[in-house]
């Protein structure tokens, strides 16, 4: 192994900074060059190849988004495509890539590594949607934004007697609402992976209301969505006035976490290590806080599990 490249790919996250600057930094370390590639599979593709220094990624690791740009590319799924961006990093005599990005970024990853690039992924998503690892990058400040929209709409929402719904972001994956639902104190938590009952929740309003509750909080993940649609359904059976707000891409930007960062960098730092012993088509994760690594489709083919225990938890705590 004598030059690798890192690329960001899909939605960006808190994080992907201090995970380039960590593979950057650990490559150099390591006698490596390193090259950076700009707009994921599409800069790729483009030929949008540069190499990095010690300097180019100074001042980074406390900055949102991705210095290296990121992008969706479609193309990437046909083979030819494949073997040009293949071809190209020849060309560089760039023999492992690191990819940054969710589990569609690493399918690409994958079958790359089977026209002979060496690839590895770190999980950079704040959707925290892949099973084999228990965080993804950008989860843990996603979370910490969501939760400060939530304090602030309680503030609102308790100086007008009013029941706010907050809906969050996560794809299909219920994480965000049910880590901030319970953080946040939320009265109910709605996620795509358990079915709800609209009654129960305005009971759950109207019996809280009883006892004195000064507002009522709902987090929505947007895998069930209908955040306005459901104040309008909400207002009407328990007569409360009810605002909802879609927080929206506000929960990707901003600092990352102290967790992100360490986890960025000790991502990056073994995604270099693998590299350097000439592993292939590997994923990185995190479980019981070991920095673990697989083979890309066994992770993608883990069945993503809900957690049920922290649910009953939040829903225990919550009247
Ligand atoms: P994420 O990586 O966050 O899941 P996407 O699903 O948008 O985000 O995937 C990011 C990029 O990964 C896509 O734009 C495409 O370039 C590449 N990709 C996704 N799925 C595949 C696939 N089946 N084959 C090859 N490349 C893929
Ligand atoms: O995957 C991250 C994510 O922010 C999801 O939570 C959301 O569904 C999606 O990306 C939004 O994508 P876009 O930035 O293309 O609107």
């Amino acid at each position: 192994m004598k030059t690798i490249a890192v690329l960001t790919s899909g939605g960006d996250a808190p994080g992907m900074n201090a995970a380039i600057r960590a593979v950057v930094r650990a490559g150099l370390d390591k006698g490596l060059k390193v090259m950076g590639i700009h707009r994921g599979y599409s800069g790729l593709i483009n030929g949008e190849i540069f190499e990095m220094d010690r300097h180019s990624v100074s001042d980074i690791i406390h900055r949102g988004g991705t210095i290296l740009k990121t992008a969706r590319c479609p193309e990437f799924k046909k083979l030819e495509v494949r073997q040009k961006a293949a071809q190209i990093l020849k060309v560089y005599g760039i023999d492992g890539l690191v990819v940054i990005g969710g589990d569609g970024s690493f399918t690409g990853a994958k079958l790359l590594s089977e026209l002979g690039v060496k690839t590895i992924g770190i999980p950079g998503t704040i959707d925290n949607d892949l099973a084999y690892t228990e965080y993804t990058l950008g989860f843990d400040t996603a979370l910490n934004t969501v939760l400060d929209a939530i304090n602030k709409l309680r503030d609102t929402s308790t100086s007008h007697e009013r029941i706010s719904i907050v809906e969050v972001m996560g794809r299909n994956c219920g994480d965000i609402a049910l880590f901030s639902g319970l953080a946040g104190g939320a009265e109910s938590v709605i996620v795509p992976e358990k079915d709800y009952s609209l009654d129960e929740v305005c009971k759950t309003i109207l019996d809280g209301k009883q006892k004195g509750k000064l507002h009522n909080l709902i987090i929505v993940a947007e895998g069930v969505g209908g955040a306005n649609e459901l104040a309008l359904k909400i207002e009407d059976i328990t007569g409360i006035e009810t605002r909802a707000t879609i927080l929206g891409h506000i929960q990707r930007g901003g600092s990352p976490s102290a967790f992100d960062r360490i986890l960025a960098s000790r991502m990056g730092a073994r995604a270099v290590e693998l590299l350097m012993e000439e592993k292939t088509g590997r994923v990185i994760g995190i479980k019981g806080g070991d920095i673990i690594d697989l083979d890309t489709n066994e992770a993608l083919a883990i069945p993503r599990k809900f957690d049920e225990k922290l649910y009953e938890i939040a829903k225990s705590l919550s009247y």
